[in-house]
């Protein structure tokens, strides 16, 4: 117990000096950006540019859905014109298990391949990504596991996602899933980062409510953690502050009008801005919570983040008031010159009612108050380990603010002690000594 307390007094002072070099450090990282196409038709041309490039042999990494739904049509069409040789491995799973991205591996060497376009939503992208950076290796994906772990960079990647959301068409990370172990894990290698990516929302007018809502929320915490947290420059301000103004007033039309040609291009500009936000400044504790939930019981990541990221934000709130109240006027939910307590009060109450409009659900039906020790743990560890957050959850913190998601009785079976212990957690236990919170010059 003691050893605990000592161990969580050395993290809570030494790390965030660590994480404060290592912002530093990825403040000066030369992060590359792929070439963007935008609009109706931009997979087909992608597919023209790629053709172009003298490749011998392509991998089209994507999965069942996508490829079924008969997207792939002007990539692959443009490939053949161009003379390209390419093969499909449209098997990829949702959160990329390892078993799969083994697979790929051995299609991607049996045939030769000297480029890879990923296709699909962040599982497909992250799941070509890995498999280029283990086979330029000749290495196991599990040893590839954190920062720079890899010699060799992979062969030239190009993205075309097809959920806005994930922004991996531009991050420098990879999330892959440990099925054994019920973990997610992450990659992170600037030479993953795709050389070009077509952002195609004709792709995207089939995508289903659920996933349309998810992805979208997705991008959204991105956004908000990339700007919460303290690893940000005026770049990623910017580019996550635009993502929050476009979220806010493409989200709910592409959730109600699936073929809305003009709000699924606005949702995938905002899901590649945010992407361009947190590949520098990084995410946070709603992520660090996601991760542990999308692990154990396979919650989609989008969902997960979404029915986290109004607790974190009460959690934290007293630490970022003014940085809440910038957010609140991108959304245009209020002005400069308003009290900024106001301000943020307003973005905190619509960020839950955005999640509520676009079906997201308060709770998580799959979580168990068994199960939330070790959750918490693994989440703690995480954002302490990883995450530039403006305020540090304990693990008291973190498992109050997971028992803020149980499900309602009687949807879990649960012992009499742990509903006293849920009674008694309070998700958004005001910090000591409320401060405003460094406010940056709006974007
Ligand atoms: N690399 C990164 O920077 C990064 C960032 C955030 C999340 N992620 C990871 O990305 C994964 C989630 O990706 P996602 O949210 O895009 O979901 P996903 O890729 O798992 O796709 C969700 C579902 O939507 C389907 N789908 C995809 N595109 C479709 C389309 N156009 N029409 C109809 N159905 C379609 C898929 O088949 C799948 O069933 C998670 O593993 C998450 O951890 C990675
Ligand atoms: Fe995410």
């Amino acid at each position: 117990m003691l050893s605990n307390l000592i161990g969580d007094r050395a993290l809570a002072v030494g790390l965030p000096a660590a994480k404060r070099i290592a912002g530093v450090v990825t403040r000066l990282l030369p992060i590359p950006q792929p070439t963007l196409m935008v609009g109706p038709g931009a997979s087909g041309r992608l597919g023209q540019a790629v053709g172009g490039f003298g490749h011998r042999q392509v991998l089209i990494v994507t999965d069942e859905v996508v490829s079924k739904l008969g997207l792939l049509k002007p990539l692959v069409d443009a490939l053949a014109a161009a003379g390209t040789g390419f093969t499909v491995f449209d098997e990829v799973a949702p959160d990329a298990p390892i078993p799969v991205i083994e697979k790929g591996i051995e299609v991607f060497s049996r045939e030769h391949c000297d480029a890879i376009v990923a296709f699909g939503g962040g599982s497909v992208l992250d799941a070509a990504k890995v498999i280029g950076l283990a086979a330029a290796n000749d290495r196991h994906p599990r040893s590839l596991v954190g920062y720079f772990r890899a010699l060799r960079g992979p062969v030239p990647i190009y993205a075309v996602p097809t959920t806005a959301g994930t922004g991996s068409e531009v991050t420098v990370a990879a999330v892959i899933s440990d099925p054994e172990r019920e973990k997610k894990l992450v990659i992170a290698d600037t030479r993953i980062v795709p050389k070009m990516a077509a952002l195609d929302p004709l792709l995207m007018t089939g995508l289903p409510k659920p996933v349309t809502a998810a992805t979208g929320m997705d991008a959204l915490t991105h956004a908000v953690e990339a700007y919460i947290g303290y690893w940000g420059t005026s770049f990623t301000d910017r580019m996550a502050l635009s993502a929050v103004s476009m979220i806010y007033e493409n989200l709910p039309l592409a959730y109600n009008d699936g073929a809305n040609l003009a709000a699924r291009e606005k949702m995938a500009l905002a899901s590649t801005y945010a992407g361009l936000a947190f590949t520098r400044a990084n995410v946070g504790n709603v992520h660090a919570i996601a991760h542990q939930l999308g692990g154990k019981y396979h919650t989609p990541h989008g969902l997960a983040n979404a029915i986290v990221l109004p607790h974190v934000l009460r959690f934290s709130a007293a630490e970022i008031t003014g940085r809440l109240a910038d957010l609140a006027i991108h959304a245009r939910l209020g002005n400069e010159g308003e009290s900024e307590e106001e301000l943020a009060d307003r973005f905190l109450d619509s960020v839950e009612a955005l999640a509520a409009s676009v079906g997201i659900p308060r709770r998580l039906d799959a979580l168990r108050e068994s199960d939330i020790p070790a959750l918490a743990k693994a989440a703690c560890w995480e954002a302490d380990t990883s995450y530039p957050v403006p305020r540090r959850m304990t693990q008291d913190d973190c498992e109050a603010i997971l028992r803020a998601l149980l499900p309602p009785e009687p949807a879990r079976r649960s012992t009499p002690a742990a509903k006293r212990v849920r009674k008694k957690a309070v998700a958004g236990k005001p910090a000591a000594g409320k401060k405003s919170g460094r406010r940056r010059a709006p974007a």
